[in-house]
């Protein structure tokens, strides 16, 4: 199922994270709905930072934590979300978001997945989770570290703190008719430039467990 790809990537700071969402945000289309999944400090407001820069915004992007909602103007108009603090999935449908979806923006949703029963199925995940040595695979359910204080002291090393994973789930037809052009984007950042060729068909359905490890297949399919 296409559903199921799940294309990987790593970055090593801020910056290539940054480059890595500017480089997605060349195939944003108008509606098109991205939920971004990761602990506190993984990168999710970072990622939009660089996403806004690829969609021609020139306004700094600041997380919207208590604003809950900001919007920027660019070639491509920007919704972006944080809904950490909502309590309730019911809240999240006060926010409007069919109608944000329908005015023609991208809408970024920082922890989106909190609010899953709330959002259409048909959306770009993109999960950041931090790189730690003889961590966790880029698979399943994380156990990273919550902070990256945590990560830090858990690896001992400065360096550790900038690493992150980057994996990209495509939820329904939108974004899965771009899985192709997703895998060439996310190249500069793959192990070899050339891990996520995102063939859906045949082959690569292993994870490798190596570094920078090419698309992988989920059987579950969960959303
Ligand atoms: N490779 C990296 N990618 C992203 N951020 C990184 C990376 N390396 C270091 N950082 C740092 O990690 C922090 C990420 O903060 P950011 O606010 O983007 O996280 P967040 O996921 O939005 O957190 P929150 O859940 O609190 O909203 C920043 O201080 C950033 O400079
Ligand atoms: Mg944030």
């Amino acid at each position: 199922m296409i559903d199921q790809a799940r294309l990987v990537a790593r970055t090593a700071s801020v910056l290539e994270t940054r480059d890595l969402a500017a480089a997605l945000a060349e195939l944003a289309r108008p509606s098109d709905l991205l939920v971004l999944v990761g602990d506190l400090g993984a990168g999710k407001t970072a990622f939009t930072q660089g996403f806004g820069r690829g969609l021609g915004i020139d306004e700094q992007i600041t997380s919207p934590t208590f604003a809950l909602v900001r919007s920027y103007t660019g070639r491509l108009d920007l919704y972006h979300l944080d809904v950490y603090r909502l309590e309730q999935v019911s809240e999240a449908l006060d926010l409007g978001l069919s109608e944000l979806l329908d005015d023609g923006s991208v809408t970024v949703i920082e922890w989106g997945d909190t609010i899953a029963p709330a959002l259409p199925h048909d959306y770009l995940e993109v999960h950041l989770r931090f790189d730690v040595p003889d961590g966790p695979a880029p698979t399943g359910e994380s156990s990273a570290p919550a902070t990256e204080a945590a990560a830090g002291a858990a690896a001992g090393s400065a360096e550790v703190f900038e690493r992150r994973i980057v994996e990209l789930r495509p939820i329904g037809p939108r974004w899965s008719a771009r899985v192709r052009a997703l895998g060439a984007a996310l190249a500069p950042w793959t192990e070899g430039g050339a891990g996520n060729d995102a063939d859906t068909g045949t082959g690569n359905d292993a994870d490798t467990g190596e570094r920078g490890a090419p698309t992988e297949r989920d059987g579950v399919g969960e959303c």
